[in-house]
């Protein structure tokens, strides 16, 4: 089954036409790349994803639901307890001057009908589940290494239990040894709580390692899709090609 349904989606800056005609489904449980250079278009497609990005042309389901008809206060909420995103610095979209703990519990205290005691065994055991040790509660996010940070961001996306991630450029920032941590954690985590995944990153070896599923954008348009292991023998396209050479310049 698709829970996500993107038919046609085509979105402009101004004149600046930045998404065009964008087809793609992806499936319950899978973790589906979309990879691309830098302002293709990744970014965009998130935010309209997470109806961050209104103005759009197309239809985007999500559920089988149109999520632009996703209007009264209450399905609102519960569209953002079932979809989150993760960035690819957590720094700047977390508040700094709040506690690591607080940071977590806060979607808790604004979604769930929870005790003071059900909300910090909730925390204590999301810290546990993404490798970060209940020791940093009461730390600021500015104190933790930039591995742990990505944990962080990634217990406070998780804590509501969503069905579906986007992570955008979410190892990007990393070095190469702690992106692999961050990738395995990834995977684990979506078997243990079955997640579906929309995974985006501009190197696409990252992408090959963590996805099933990979779309390659060029400027604004899909140019090809293929399950991961047929576009890693045989893509199609030379843009693809292009960034295969790209990717394997940076290792
Ligand atoms: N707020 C904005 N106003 C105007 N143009 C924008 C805005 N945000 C992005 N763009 C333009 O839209 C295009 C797509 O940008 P987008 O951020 O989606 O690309 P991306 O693939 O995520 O790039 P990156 O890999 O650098 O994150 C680019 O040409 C960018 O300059
Ligand atoms: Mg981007």
């Amino acid at each position: 089954m698709n829970i996500v349904k993107v038919e046609n989606l085509s979105f402009s800056y101004k004149d600046n036409t930045v998404l065009d005609n964008i087809c793609f489904n992806i499936r319950e449980g899978e973790t589906f790349g979309l990879v691309g250079d830098s302002g293709s278009g990744k970014s965009t497609i998130a935010l309209i994803l997470l109806k961050l990005l209104k103005n759009y042309k197309g239809k985007i389901y999500f559920n089988d639901k149109d999520i632009y008809t996703i209007k009264k206060k209450k399905d609102v909420k519960e569209f953002y307890k079932d979809v989150q995103i993760v960035f690819q610095d957590p720094y700047s979209s977390l508040d700094s001057k709040k506690r690591i703990g607080y940071l977590i519990e806060e979607p808790l205290l604004i979604h769930e009908k929870m005790s003071k005691k059900e909300r910090n065994d909730k925390v204590d055991e999301i810290m546990e589940l993404v490798g970060l040790d209940i020791k940093y509660k009461n730390n600021f996010p500015h104190q933790l290494s930039g591995g742990l940070r990505q944990r962080l961001a990634i217990a406070i996306a998780l804590v509501l239990n969503p069905k579906f991630v986007v992570l955008d450029e979410c190892v990007s920032a990393l070095d190469i040894s702690i992106q692999a941590g961050i990738l395995n954690l990834l995977n684990e985590l979506k078997q243990k709580l079955n997640l579906t995944f929309l995974f985006i990153s501009h190197d696409l070896n990252v992408v090959g390692y963590i996805c099933d599923t990979i779309a390659v954008l060029n400027k604004g348009k899909i140019i090809e899709i293929q399950d991961t292991e047929n576009l890693f023998k045989n893509p199609i396209d030379s843009y693809t090609k292009k960034l295969f050479n790209n990717s394997y310049y940076e290792l």
